[in-house]
Formats: structure tokens, sequence, C-alpha cells
């Protein structure tokens, strides 16, 4: 019986040797070692083994098993170097030929943006709060002096979610209040923060409106903090984001949580106020909304209006980066095309 091993085995590396393509490889695998090969079949013989000789035909044949996959796989190795060899030799493989470049990864523009407002607002003296985007419609509007019937509510324009009063913010104006919750220490502290992030609003999405968007809150509660202040904070931040002569101008305006309430337009950094396609011709840009807290939201944040006042803004990272590069459709912003997000 071990004769027979023996013999199998020479036979077997003799074949193998001989074996100089993959296919051939393969065959003489599943001849061998294979499910119904000829070492398993060695082995459901063992049975037929007279029982004293038993271990040794076990050990022999788990030996040769052993000795062909070693075998194998050497051989396997010789035949992939061959080929790679030849493929060489012959041409078939031009390894003079560039590689695939890797694309470093980039900030996505509405990041960048975002960056550039923080680095700004923090030489300024404002620090980023975090407030959250899934909101209570009380804090969305009612405590930001909302009217009831105020047709921001409107199902038309709120994500509003199964739970009840549960909604998406649509604006980062709610992180007002919870920032003098969480910082104000009983509206005893002043306050000066930012508050970025995603805003959410039930609306048709065309070239000009998208559904999620940014926006960048500011918020400063003092003892004597006056219009002046917000003018000249918004002024001295145009002049560091869009350069040292830029002009502001502030129009009045009506938000409810602000009064007065202003919108603020910077000179068109495009055509430099001389009037484009951009502007609109009028030689302005509309940048953020703005105004004097309102008292009724310093008393639903905790603070006395007798005793504290402050301003708040709030401006969007998308527009401006829109009206930076001339980009014609908003939804670029979102649709994860390479194609845009690489020309940045
Ligand atoms: N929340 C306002 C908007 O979404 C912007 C704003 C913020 C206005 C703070 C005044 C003060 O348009």
């Amino acid at each position: 019986m071990a004769e027979n091993i023996q013999n199998i085995q020479s036979e077997a590396l003799a074949a193998l040797a001989s074996i100089t393509d993959k296919n051939a490889l393969q065959t003489w695998r599943t001849k061998y070692l294979g499910q119904k090969g000829i070492v398993r079949d060695l082995l459901n013989q063992i049975g037929g083994i007279p029982a004293e000789a038993r271990k040794d035909y076990g050990q022999n044949v788990n030996n040769l098993k052993t000795l062909l996959t070693e075998a194998f796989e050497k051989h396997e190795q010789t035949i992939a170097q061959q080929a790679l060899a030849r493929d060489l030799e012959e041409g078939e493989l031009d390894i003079t030929l560039p590689g695939y470049p890797r694309q470093p990864g980039k900030l996505h523009p509405s990041t960048r943006t975002l960056r550039q407002l923080y680095e700004i607002w923090a030489e300024m003296g404002f620090q980023v709060f975090h407030s959250r985007d899934v909101e209570h419609d009380d804090y969305n509007f009612t405590r930001l002096n909302f009217p009831p019937d105020h047709p921001a509510r409107d199902m038309q324009d709120t994500f509003y979610t199964t739970e009840k009063n549960i909604i998406l913010r649509t604006h980062t104006s709610p992180g007002q209040i919870r920032a003098m919750e969480a910082l104000g220490d009983g509206g005893s502290k002043p306050i000066r923060v930012i508050l970025p992030g995603m805003c959410y609003r039930y609306e048709q999405i065309t070239p000009r409106s998208e559904i999620q968007f940014h926006q960048l809150e500011g918020l400063a509660i003092g003892r004597n903090i006056r219009m002046s202040d917000l003018k000249g904070t918004i002024a001295e931040f145009a002049r560091r984001m869009f350069g040292q002569h830029a002009q502001v101008r502030f129009r009045a305006s009506y938000f409810p949580f602000t009064e007065p309430s202003m919108e603020v337009d910077v000179e068109c950094f495009v055509c430099g106020g001389q009037g484009c396609r951009i502007c609109k011709y009028s030689g302005w840009l509309e940048i953020a909304g703005s105004g004097m807290v309102h008292p009724n939201v310093l008393r639903n944040g905790g603070y006395d209006p007798t005793v504290w006042s402050g301003f708040a803004f709030g401006m969007g990272p998308e527009r401006m980066t829109l009206l930076k590069y001339a980009i014609d459709d908003i939804r670029n912003f979102w649709a994860n095309d390479l194609r845009f997000l690489e020309q940045f």
C-alpha cells in the first residue's frame, strides 16, 4: 500500500513539473487534490485497511496531501512569474504607461466658505455655538416672536415630522434662544456667538432655491449694545471677507425677532459696484438679514430687556459662494457632481 502511495506521489510530481499553463494547473489540482480527487479517494479507502496498518496508512496519505499542496502552490507561483516575464518580454505589459493619477481629497465649497467665516468671526471674538437641526416649533417660531398665524409656519414652507410640533429648523435663529439658555446663566452673562448650521425649507427645488442650505447666525448680547455696534461689526466683517474697500449698506426690513430689522447689502464684488448680471445691475448684493434682538426674544431667552440688549444677523454661506464664483444653479451644491466640485 505504501508503495502505491509512493507511486502516486512520483507520478503527481512529475506531471506537475511539466505543467506550464494555468488551466493545466487547475486540472492537475482537481485530479489530485479535488473533492473527488485521488487523495480524497485514498482517504475514503481507510475503512478497508487492516486495523493494525490503519495508522500508518492515514499518516502516509496525509503526508502526501501536504506535500502535493505545497508543491502545487510553489508551482503556481513559478508559472505566474513566468507569465509575467513572458508578457514583459513580448511587450504585452507596457510598464511605461503612466498610472491612474490619484485624486487628492478636497473640501466642499460650502465647507471652505464656512471655515473662512469661522476664522473671521473668531478673530472678532465670536465663538461657535452648535444648535440642533431638529427643533421644536416653539423655538423655531413662537419664542422668536412669530405670531401664531405667521405664514412661515405654513406646512407649505416647513418640514414637519410625524412627532407633534417637531420640525426641521427653517433658519438658525432658534439657536439664539438655545444659546441664551445655555450660556446666559439665567440672563446674567453677555454672549457673543456665531451659530452655523443646515436649515431646511419645504420648497420647490429650482436653480435658485434648495430645500436645504447653511446659515450662519450671529448673536451678541450685552448691557449697552446698540445699532451702531451691529453696523460697525457687519462693516468690519465685510472688509475682512470681501476686501478692505468693501462697502456695505443697510436697508430697513422686517423680521419678527428683531426690531428694528435691516437687510445688509455689500457692494457687488463681482463688478465692483458698476452693475453686472450677478448683482442684477444694481451694484449691490444682499448678504444677510440683521437687527436688534426683539425685547420679547430677550425675555424668552431669560434676559431682562430693560437691562440687556443685543444684535443678531443671519447670512447664507451658499449664497456667498454662489455670488463669489458666479454659480448659476444652487442645485450644484448637493448634487455631488465631481465636475462641479473639482473646480474649487
Ligand atoms: N433668520 C432670518 C432668515 O432666515 C435671518 C436673520 C437672522 C434676520 C438674524 C435677523 C436676525 O432669513
